[in-house]
């Protein structure tokens, strides 16, 4: 018998020009920190000072914190709750990409509750200090992937330790997350195809995951990975198509997020995610795409049914003769059409000499036991070596 299982409460406004929109809604404070990334992209495309005007027709005062990188860090996060005390700033507003939106909530929950981001690490060297609460937190999203607009999620990394980890905890639901396609119309083909496949496998490996324990899940993930899956192939064709960008981010921030609000992905995340903790510069869209294939190939073999059944829903139909293989075969599909499996870590600058490390921060950091098949450090390091290239 199935289970339902529901708490998503962020208001979300979805839609091609609705940021706008950002005048007029009712907002959690008075005086928002505004996180966005290093690189200056939020101010060179006109974004940054857009989202500042219709903060001040709102009423809010801003305060730019403008050093979040790529994999944010502990110790960016810090300096942000410094400038945030020092201001007097009573909400975090995410604008960008994950990185950006990951650092506001970290940011806010700091904030909030005092000390040092690391006392609320629940796995790895973190002090396992409980979350009782954070400060509020709005988002404009400007990107494709993440799904953090409208989960409980953050993924910050400490630098001296190269641990990325998750901090899950209800008070990181954004109060407010404004979704605007039009402001993903000028993302890269490059970044557009590594938040694209980072959707797919949110939805794709929540659902594998959920294995229809929680029905409601399935009804969000299965939209999820049937929506990019058919779109990832056009909005790499041509960036400026709306209607693309649209189905692509509805897939990516919509229920994407709501799938992972749900359950979780798979091992094949968090190897990605730990290889990431060792790269830091490298995409987090890239890590899943070098190891997909090989670690679908494995992990597919112990549940053939279901993964047969996966493939059929994207258009793969199951070949008796190879049970199991439909889910591979459509994904190597969509890797092939998009050129996602040209991509070869050698060019990212991926050391082999690293792979062990990634299997033991896999399993002894972040862990992976709650999966449905449990990989040993032998067999990810193993399907690491067979990755690269
Ligand atoms: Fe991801």
């Amino acid at each position: 018998m199935f289970t339902v299982d529901t708490y998503l409460p962020t208001r979300i406004i979805f839609g091609a020009g609705r940021l706008k929109e950002l005048a007029t809604a009712k907002l959690p404070g008075k005086k928002a920190l505004v996180c966005v990334t290093a690189d200056g992209l939020m101010k060179t495309l006109g974004i940054q000072d857009q989202v500042l005007d219709l903060l001040a027709q709102n009423g809010v005062e801003t305060v730019i914190y403008d050093k979040v990188y790529p994999n944010p860090s502990r110790e960016s996060v810090m300096e942000a709750v410094e400038i945030a005390n020092r201001e007097g700033c009573d909400f975090f507003f995410g604008l960008g990409g994950g990185s950006s939106i990951d650092t506001a909530k970290a940011v806010a929950l700091v904030h909030k509750l005092g000390g040092e981001l690391w006392d609320y690490a629940s796995t790895g060297t973190g002090g396992r200090k409980e979350v009782t609460g954070a400060s509020p937190i709005v988002t404009v999203g400007t990107t494709c992937g993440t799904g953090t607009e409208v989960d409980q999620y953050c993924v910050i990394t400490k630098l001296e330790t190269a641990e990325k980890l998750d901090f899950t905890v209800d008070a990181l639901f954004p109060t407010l997350s404004i979704i605007d396609p039009e402001l993903m119309l000028s993302l890269p083909k490059s970044q557009t195809m590594y938040q694209g496949f980072d959707a797919f496998f949110h939805n794709a490996e929540c659902y594998m995951t959920n294995n229809h324990r929680n029905r409601l899940l399935d009804l969000y993930s299965v939209d999820g990975f049937k929506t990019a899956y058919q779109w990832l192939p056009k909005v790499l064709e041509d960036g400026s198509d709306l209607e693309a960008r649209t189905n692509m981010s509805y897939a990516a921030n919509i229920l994407g997020g709501y799938s992972m609000g749900l359950d979780f992905v798979t091992t094949h995340h968090i190897i990605a995610q730990s290889m990431g903790g060792v790269f830091p510069k490298v995409a987090h869209g890239a890590t899943l795409i070098f190891i997909a294939k090989e670690f679908y190939k494995r992990y597919t073999k112990h549940f053939p049914e279901f993964f047969d059944e996966m493939g059929e829903m994207l258009g793969t139909p199951a070949d008796p003769s190879q049970p199991g293989t439909a889910f591979c075969r459509a994904l190597d599909k969509v890797m092939a059409i998009t050129g996602a499996d040209q991509l070869k870590m050698s060019d990212f600058g991926i050391d082999p000499a690293q792979f062990q490390k990634i299997a033991d921060v896999t399993v002894d950091v972040t862990e992976i036991d709650w999966d449905r098949y449990v990989m040993s450090k032998e067999e990810i390091v193993e399907l690491l070596e067979a990755s690269y290239r």
